[in-house]
Formats: C-alpha cells, sequence, structure tokens
C-alpha cells in the first residue's frame, strides 16, 4: 500500500522516552524478544482486522480491512523473520530479564480491540489512532536502532504500511459519520488513555510488589527467625514425659 502522506511525527511523550528506547533496543537478545512479541501482536491484529472485514456491511470498508490484514500478517512475518536471524547470531537463547514491556509496547495496542458487535464509526475511530500510536512508537524505534541497519529497514518499511493505514482509517471515517467523527475519536481517545493508565498502573504495580516482597524478606523476617532459633534452644531434645494431668484427654474424644 502507498502512503497519502508523509510519515507521523512522534508524539512528544514519545521523543521524551527515546533514551530509554534506546536502551531497551541496545540489548540483543531483549531485542529479540520484542520483536518476537511484536510479531504476534501484528499478527493478532490482523486476525482482529480480517473478522471486522468479515462483520462489516460496507463493501468499500470490507476491502480496505482485508488489505489491512494482509499487511498486519506480512508484518508479523517481517519481525519474526528478523528475530530469527537475530537469533542466529546471539549468544544466549533467551533472556528472562527486564524487557520494558509497559515503557516499549507493541505499536498497535491492537490487543485491546473487540471487533464483535462495533459499529463501523467506532471501529475506524479505535483503528485510526491505534495505528496512529503504532506511526509514532515506530518512528522512534527506528530512529534509535542506528546500530542495527538490518532492524531499522525491517521499521522503516512496517511505519510505511502504518503512516497509510493511519490515514485511510480517518479518511473513512470522516466519510461513514461527516458530522460527528471528531466526537468519536474523542470518545476512542479517552477508552485508549484509561487502558493506557491501567497498562502502566499494572507495570509500576509488579515493580512496587516485587521491592515491597524483597523488603518484608529482609526486614521483617529475620526477627521471626531469630526467635524460632531462640524457641528451638529451649525446647529439650528427644521424648519428653507428659506430667499426668495433660494425659486425660486420651480418655476422651476432645
Ligand atoms: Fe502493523
Ligand atoms: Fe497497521
Amino acid at each position: 500500500m502507498d502512503s497519502a502522506r508523509p510519515h507521523e511525527r512522534p508524539t512528544a511523550f514519545d521523543r521524551m522516552l527515546t533514551p530509554v528506547h534506546r536502551w531497551i533496543w541496545s540489548d540483543t537478545d531483549r531485542r529479540v524478544q520484542k520483536l518476537l512479541r511484536f510479531g504476534e501482536t501484528e499478527t493478532d491484529g490482523g486476525r482482529d482486522i480480517l473478522r471486522a472485514a468479515e462483520i462489516t456491511s460496507d463493501p468499500l470498508l470490507r476491502r480496505l480491512y482485508l488489505e489491512h490484514a494482509i499487511d498486519e500478517f506480512r508484518h508479523g512475518v517481517l519481525f519474526r523473520h528478523r528475530a530469527a536471524e537475530l537469533l542466529k547470531v546471539s549468544a544466549s537463547r533467551s533472556s528472562p530479564g527486564f524487557h520494558g514491556d509497559w515503557l516499549a509496547p507493541g505499536g498497535h495496542g491492537l490487543d485491546d480491540l473487540q471487533v464483535d458487535g462495533e459499529s463501523d464509526k467506532n471501529m475506524l475511530a479505535f483503528l485510526h489512532l491505534s495505528e496512529k500510536a503504532a506511526a509514532s512508537r515506530f518512528t522512534v524505534y527506528r530512529d534509535v536502532m542506528q546500530h542495527d541497519p538490518p532492524t531499522r529497514a525491517v521499521f522503516e518499511e512496517i511505519l510505511h504500511d502504518e503512516t497509510f493505514h493511519m490515514n485511510y482509517t480517518l479518511m473513512q471515517l470522516a466519510r461513514v459519520e461527516p458530522k460527528r467523527h471528531r466526537r468519536h475519536l474523542w470518545w476512542a481517545r479517552l477508552s485508549r488513555l484509561l487502558k493506557a493508565y491501567l497498562r502502566l498502573a499494572t507495570g509500576l504495580g509488579g515493580i512496587l510488589g516485587s521491592m515491597l516482597l524483597t523488603i518484608q524478606y529482609f526486614i521483617l523476617l529475620p526477627p521471626f527467625a531469630w526467635l524460632a532459633k531462640r524457641a528451638a534452644h529451649r525446647e529439650r531434645s528427644g521424648w519428653t514425659m507428659v506430667s499426668h494431668g495433660h494425659s486425660d484427654s486420651l480418655d476422651r474424644q476432645y
């Protein structure tokens, strides 16, 4: 697909996080993991858009959705192939460490997409914002990838399609809802903001939870361990005779 307009400029927020993205993408193992995850996101998104093509009653949208879905499947293949190439030269096969998924997520947020029951206008508003976010992030990812020209070329190629997706969805939204398309965009924006907040809160919650458990382990547990050891020292070793009064319970059930 050809893009109708120049590439989307990254948002101020994505630009601000450029040093973080540079650090996240600098490690080869982390890059492999992220590319594999991006591949999954693109393929899942393509599947959802294929479903949207099945249920829409608008023939033009059906054709555009089909082409869009094919693009997303191709993006998934491009990401996976690049990850496989990197794996061949990478020393270790997996990295269980920090991947920064909530800081550098896959482009679209298409994983939030609920296709069934959505009207064309809601679908187009959601897709437009998702593609816009993808174009913004992929621009930053491409720019921080100077040390890896083949991966940079993958982002460059995908960015070209994402920009087209961003533009056609906006044009089609204006066609199916000429008067109220801006209102639909604002509602979709609010919904995305809420989901982004929940994602961020989940990420921060995970980090804070780990910190609290570590603090508890090193500060709260040692006194209990010391008390348990002291009690163990006071216990006599071996069998201990029980005094006469304490054996009454053997005569009855309780
Ligand atoms: Fe894509
Ligand atoms: Fe896309």
